[in-house]
């Protein structure tokens, strides 16, 4: 069994990230830049956007946090979005999710200029991904498809089970491993809340991408010997013995599932890490007019 260790993979193309970004500063005299807007106080989401705010100052980008009050007007953070897409000091903008209830995700995500969408989840970034056309890729799978291909982990021909079907990972998740592409043409099985028996497909799985958002979901005698195994879980639970007073545990029982794999991400660690990986490339790109010019 091999690690797929995101803190050696995520520091070593950081530093690859850091050298573009002086070579634009250098050029251009300008950072990329990523602005993260933040509704309210939800669990961990004060925690992720912090670091992707601290990994920007990390690799020589500018980085922009706004804050809002639970309470803030659905159409407050609307205006807000319009300044920050024709602001070309901006290279990238995120609206973190879970927002509160009184304020609709999807009219969010549509409002953002799609060429600054660094999250790709505006309808024109995952239609175009689909297409396999150049746009934004969602950062966690993003961050999966480069761990893929920095351990050379063959995907071609093999079955793999993505469980669970969210906008932000399993859904787009599944559809880079059909595509044709380096780290795709697999045969791709989505499971979700309602697959019945859903150790079936998982027992069958070559490649194993868990997003459910269960701790230990994924237990060992659901998984095939010499399986790859790809924990997107981010399970936190209050905790006395940890500095932060949490502690994050996976959708798999690692010590258990670890020993029949062939590779396996641990939790913290892991996908998380190559999350940011995935953001700060994403922004480098749109700083660069990769994608769009
Ligand atoms: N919430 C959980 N993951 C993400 C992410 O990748 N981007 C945003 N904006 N919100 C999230």
């Amino acid at each position: 069994m091999q690690l797929l260790d995101g803190k050696f993979v995520s520091e070593k193309l950081k530093q690859e990230i850091a050298l573009e970004a002086a070579e634009i500063l250098e050029r251009t005299g300008r950072k990329p830049h990523l602005v993260a807007i933040l509704v309210g106080n939800d669990g961990g989401s004060e925690t992720y956007v912090a670091s992707k705010m601290r990994n920007c100052e990390k690799v020589g980008f500018n980085s922009t946090l706004i804050f809002y009050e639970n309470t803030v007007t659905e159409a407050e953070v609307l205006n807000k979005i319009e300044a920050i897409n024709v602001d070309p000091d901006i290279d990238g903008l995120i609206v973190q999710l879970p927002l509160p209830n009184h304020i609709d995700p999807e009219k969010i995500t549509e409002k953002i200029n799609y060429r600054k969408d660094v999250d790709g989840f505006h309808p024109i970034n995952l239609g175009r991904m689909q297409r396999n056309l150049p746009s934004f890729i969602p950062a966690t799978p993003y961050g999966i498809t480069l761990m893929l291909q920095e351990y050379g982990i063959q995907t071609a021909g093999k079955h793999c089970v993505v469980i669970g079907r969210s906008n932000i990972v399993g859904s787009p998740m599944s559809i880079l491993m059909a595509q044709n592409s380096s780290t795709g043409n697999c045969t791709v099985t989505l499971c979700h809340s309602k697959t019945p028996d859903i150790k079936k497909f998982t027992l069958d799985a070559d490649i194993l991408i868990v997003a459910i958002g269960k701790k230990n979901f994924i237990t060992a005698d659901m998984v095939k010997d010499g399986a790859v195994v790809i924990d997107v879980g981010m399970n936190r639970e209050i905790s006395a013995t940890t500095k932060s007073g949490y502690k994050l545990y996976g959708d798999v029982d690692f010590e258990n599932v670890a020993p029949k794999c062939s590779y396996i991400t641990p939790v913290p660690g892991g996908v998380g890490l190559m999350t940011i990986v995935g953001l700060l490339k994403n922004t480098l790109a749109s700083a660069k007019r990769e994608i769009y010019k």
